[in-house]
């Protein structure tokens, strides 16, 4: 009877009723109440107390700003709140003071707009402060169905294999050097990721089964290998129906110097080599990307993202040449 007594006597005042329609809808300032309701700041928050007091409001400050919502109240209180917001649902009141907090929220979004119209391209430089990169990249896994198997060929000290495994792929990293495992092994476990399966292999054999990924990357590891071609033969293979092929490694070039002082066999390849090496693996699709070194370093010589589907249908014609099932040819680590 007394909790009923309390609930109604504080619904009874129509600036109250007001207060709280409003901060339903939306959590206000104190100044923003006073400019929807026309009142002083003395009324507002005389009236504010009382609804604070019956345990009706959340209340958080912000810098100078204290911000006021209503809370979600149960029981009783919850049963007459909703008869009153349903027998006043075409109050003119109310009405009105919907449309003047639809003109608060328009400036709080001007304020916005204004700020980045006066920021425009320098934002790059002041998102920085957020050091968001790594939440990003998780973010944008979300996209991409979770679970997803991918194989990282010829995985060096594993800078991919940690990245894909962070963001929750289910990761196999294929490299042909021990000592390159051992690296991607340390790197791994001292960023605490226990899921990413370490292989030693080939890239024109590799130590995994047909289908057994749904996708395959290369990242500069070709310009390594005796035979591109083969090696993108065995990414076909190990790619399931629909499953995805990506290269990424350089344009021909003329960097000498990059035989002696990285090791490399290939200078880059002609984009017409690398279609012919898609085509070849039965590769459908065929994305190239090219970008320019210039952005970069000019040492550097330009880099493609080649990317290719296999075909999404059973029995497309497939370029394994071990046969379904085909087990692994070397050793897992
Ligand atoms: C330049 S590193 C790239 C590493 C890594 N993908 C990255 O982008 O940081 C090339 C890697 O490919 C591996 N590799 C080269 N030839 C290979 C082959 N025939 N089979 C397997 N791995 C190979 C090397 O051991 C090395 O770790």
């Amino acid at each position: 009877m007394e909790s009923l007594r309390q609930i109604f006597k504080t619904l009874a005042d129509p600036t109250r009723l007001r207060l709280l329609f409003l901060l339903e809808r939306e959590e206000l300032a104190v100044q923003e109440l006073m400019q929807v309701l026309e009142m002083a700041q003395s009324t507002v928050s005389r009236h504010l107390g009382i609804l604070r007091d019956a345990g009706l409001l959340r209340v958080r400050r912000e810098g100078t700003f204290v911000y006021y919502r209503l809370t979600s109240a149960e029981g009783e209180w919850r049963e007459v709140w909703n008869l009153t917001r349903s027998s006043l649902r075409d109050d003119p009141t109310r009405t009105r003071d919907a449309a003047a907090l639809g003109a608060i929220l328009e400036a709080r979004a001007v304020r916005t707009r204004s700020w980045f119209d006066a920021v425009g391209p320098e934002w790059d430089s002041l998102r920085r402060v957020f050091h968001d990169d790594t939440q990003r990249a998780r973010a944008m896994t979300r996209l991409v169905p979770g679970g997803l198997r991918v194989a990282d060929i010829g995985t060096g000290t594993g800078i991919l294999a940690q990245e894909l495994a962070g963001a929750g792929l289910r990761v196999i990293a294929v490299d042909h050097s021990r000592r390159m495992l051992d690296a991607a092994r340390r790197k791994l476990e001292s960023a605490g990721i226990t899921s990413v399966d370490l292989r030693i292999g080939e890239v024109h054999d590799l130590p995994l089964r047909d289908a057994e990924v749904d996708a395959a990357f290369a990242h500069m590891v070709l310009h390594y290998v005796p035979s591109p071609a083969d090696a993108v033969r065995e990414m076909a293979r190990i790619v399931g129906p629909g499953g995805t092929v990506v290269v990424v490694d350089f344009v021909q070039h003329d960097r000498e110097w990059m035989k002696e002082k990285l090791g490399v066999m290939w200078q880059g390849f002609p984009m017409e080599t690398v279609r012919t090496w898609f085509e070849q693996a039965g590769l459908e699709g065929l994305g190239i990307e090219v970008t320019e070194s210039a952005a970069r370093s000019p040492e550097l010589p330009a880099t493609f993202i080649a990317t290719a589907h296999k075909r999404a249908e059973e029995n497309a014609g497939s370029p394994s040449r071990g046969g379904a099932g085909q087990q692994p040819k070397t050793t897992r680590q």
